[in-house]
C-alpha cells in the first residue's frame, strides 16, 4: 500500500480552482516551457472533467499530475473504462524527495476506487513508471521517406480521385466520425473527444502554442463516405532550383489498407516535396509496402510509446479475447496490493474469465509484466529471458503467449499538435 512520506510538510491535495494559476505556472516550468499570460484560463477549460492533483510547500506548487477518464479499445474490440495519466512534474528544486511517490499512490487508489481497471499515460522516460506497476504495452515507429527512392511516379493520378483536400471546418465535421470507427476496430486506441479535435484543427490554440495551419485531406470510399484522414504541414525548400521541401505527417488514420494506401501515395507524390516524416506509426504499419520501394522508408526511431497499468485483473482480463481457448495461473506480485494474488485466466475467442485459485501457479509476474502483455504486444517468453517473468510449469510461457499476443501489434495514435515534428505534445 502507500508508502510513508519523506515530506509530511508538503501538501499533495486534489487543486481548487484558485490553485490553477500556481499550479499552471508549476507544470510550465516542469516541462520547460515559458509561462505566458492566460495559460491558467486555458488550462481552466482542458481540466473540466478531470482530476488535478498538486504538491504544495507552503502555498507554493511544487508539483502537478493530471488524471482524465478515457476509452481504450482492448483486443476483440471492446471498449475499458481507463484513467489517462498526463501533466507530471515535480519542481527541480524538490525532485527526488519521494513526491511523485505520493502523487501517484494518491490517484492510483483513487483509479481503483473508482473502479477503473487500468490506468494509461505516455511516458517522457522510460525509467520512472515501471516500479508503479506500468508496463510498455504499445510501441511507435517513426518513419523518413525518401521521395525520390520510393519508387512512385508524380504523373500516376492512381488512388487521387478519391481524396479531397478539405478545410478545417469541414476535417472538424468528418474526421471525427471516420476516428470513431477506426478506433472500434484497432485494439490500444484512445478516444478522441470534442476538444481533442478543436485542438487538432486548431479552434482551441493556447496561448504560447507553436500551431500552424496545416493541410486537410480525406479519403472517401466507393460509397463517398469518409474512410481516411490525413493532417499534414510543408515547408517551401530549395536548393539550386532543386526543390527540397519537407512534408510533415501530423495524423493519418485509415479505416483500411487501400484508405491507408492513398493517402500516404498522395503525401509521396506531392511536387516539390522530396522528404516526407510520418512519426507515430504503428511498429508494423503497412506503410513501407506503399512505395514501390519499401526501402525508401528508413525508420528513424522505434519507442515504447504507451505505458499500461492493470488496477483490477479480473476487470481488465475479462474485457478482452483470447488468440486461442485456454488456461493459464498467473501469480502477480504488485506492492500496492490492488492486483496481487493468483488468478486462474480461461480465455478464448469469446472473451475471458478470470478468478482467484488455490491452484499452483503457472507463470509468477509483477503487475508491470502483466501490464505489458495485456494488449498482445509483449510476449512472455522475451520477458522470461530478460528475468522479468518466472516459468513455474514447463510450456506455460508458450501458452501463454498463444493465448494473449494478437496478430496485427496494438497501436496507439497519436497526432503531432505543434510544430515540432516528432512530437505529440506530451502530457
Ligand atoms: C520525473 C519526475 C516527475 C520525478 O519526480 P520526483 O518527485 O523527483 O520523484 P520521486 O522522488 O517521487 O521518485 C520516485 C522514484 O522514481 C525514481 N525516479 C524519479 N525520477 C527518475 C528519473 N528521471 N529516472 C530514474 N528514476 C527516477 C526515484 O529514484 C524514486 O525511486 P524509488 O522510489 O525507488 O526511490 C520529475 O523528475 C520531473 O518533473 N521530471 C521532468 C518532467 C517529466 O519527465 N515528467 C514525466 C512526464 S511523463
Amino acid at each position: 500500500m502507500s508508502r510513508p512520506s519523506e515530506t509530511p510538510h508538503i501538501d499533495v491535495r486534489y487543486i481548487r480552482d484558485e490553485d490553477l494559476p500556481e499550479w499552471t505556472r508549476a507544470w510550465s516550468t516542469g516541462y520547460l516551457r515559458p509561462a505566458v499570460e492566460g495559460a491558467a484560463d486555458h488550462m481552466r477549460l482542458a481540466l473540466s472533467d478531470d482530476r488535478a492533483i498538486g504538491a504544495f510547500d507552503k502555498g507554493r506548487c511544487v508539483g502537478t499530475y493530471r488524471s482524465s477518464s478515457q476509452e481504450l479499445t482492448v483486443p476483440g474490440g471492446a471498449r475499458l473504462p481507463v484513467s489517462a495519466v498526463s501533466k507530471v512534474s515535480v519542481a527541480g528544486t524538490h525532485r527526488r524527495r519521494g513526491l511523485l511517490n505520493r502523487m501517484l499512490d494518491l490517484d492510483l487508489l483513487d483509479a481503483r476506487r473508482r473502479g477503473e481497471p487500468a490506468v494509461v499515460l505516455d511516458a517522457a522516460q522510460y525509467a520512472i513508471y515501471g516500479r508503479y506497476g506500468f508496463g510498455p504495452a504499445t510501441q511507435m515507429a517513426w518513419f523518413e521517406i525518401d521521395v525520390h527512392r520510393a519508387g512512385l511516379h508524380r504523373q500516376q493520378s492512381g488512388d487521387r480521385p478519391d481524396i479531397e483536400l478539405v478545410g478545417a471546418d469541414e476535417y472538424f465535421k468528418s474526421a471525427p466520425e471516420a476516428y470513431e470507427r477506426f478506433r472500434a476496430d484497432q485494439h490500444g486506441a484512445l478516444r478522441r473527444d470534442t476538444r481533442w479535435w478543436r485542438e487538432a484543427t486548431g479552434r482551441n490554440v493556447g496561448p504560447g502554442s507553436t500551431w500552424t495551419e496545416p493541410f486537410y485531406a480525406v479519403h472517401l470510399d466507393e460509397a463517398g463516405d469518409v474512410d481516411g484522414i490525413m493532417c499534414f504541414s510543408a515547408q517551401e525548400r530549395w536548393g539550386a532550383m532543386l526543390p527540397q521541401s519537407p512534408l510533415q505527417v501530423r495524423d493519418l488514420v485509415a479505416l483500411g489498407p487501400s484508405a491507408e494506401r492513398a493517402l500516404l501515395r498522395y503525401a509521396v507524390s506531392m511536387d516539390w516535396v522530396s522528404t516526407v516524416h510520418l512519426p507515430f506509426r504503428a511498429p508494423d504499419t503497412l506503410a513501407p509496402h506503399w512505395l514501390g520501394d519499401p526501402r525508401a522508408a528508413r525508420i528513424t526511431a522505434l519507442s515504447d510509446f504507451m505505458w499500461l497499468r492493470i488496477l483490477d485483473v479480473p476487470q481488465a482480463l475479462s474485457a478482452r479475447t483470447y488468440a486461442t481457448e485456454g488456461a493459464v495461473v498467473l501469480q502477480v506480485d504488485d506492492p500496492l496490493g490492488v492486483a496481487h494474488g493468483r488468478w486462474l485466466l480461461e480465455g478464448g475467442a469469446r472473451g475471458g474469465m478470470v478468478s482467484v485459485t488455490s491452484r499452483s501457479a503457472d507463470i509468477r509476474l509483477g503487475v508491470q509484466h502483466l501490464s505489458s502483455l495485456y494488449l498482445g504486444d509483449e510476449a512472455a517468453t522475451r520477458l522470461a529471458e530478460l528475468g522479468q517473468v518466472e516459468e513455474l510449469r514447463p510450456g506455460a510461457l508458450r501458452r501463454a503467449d498463444a493465448l494473449f499476443r494478437t496478430g496485427r501489434r496494438p497501436w496507439s495514435p497519436r497526432a503531432v499538435t505543434g510544430d515540432h515534428y516528432g512530437q505529440a505534445g506530451l502530457g
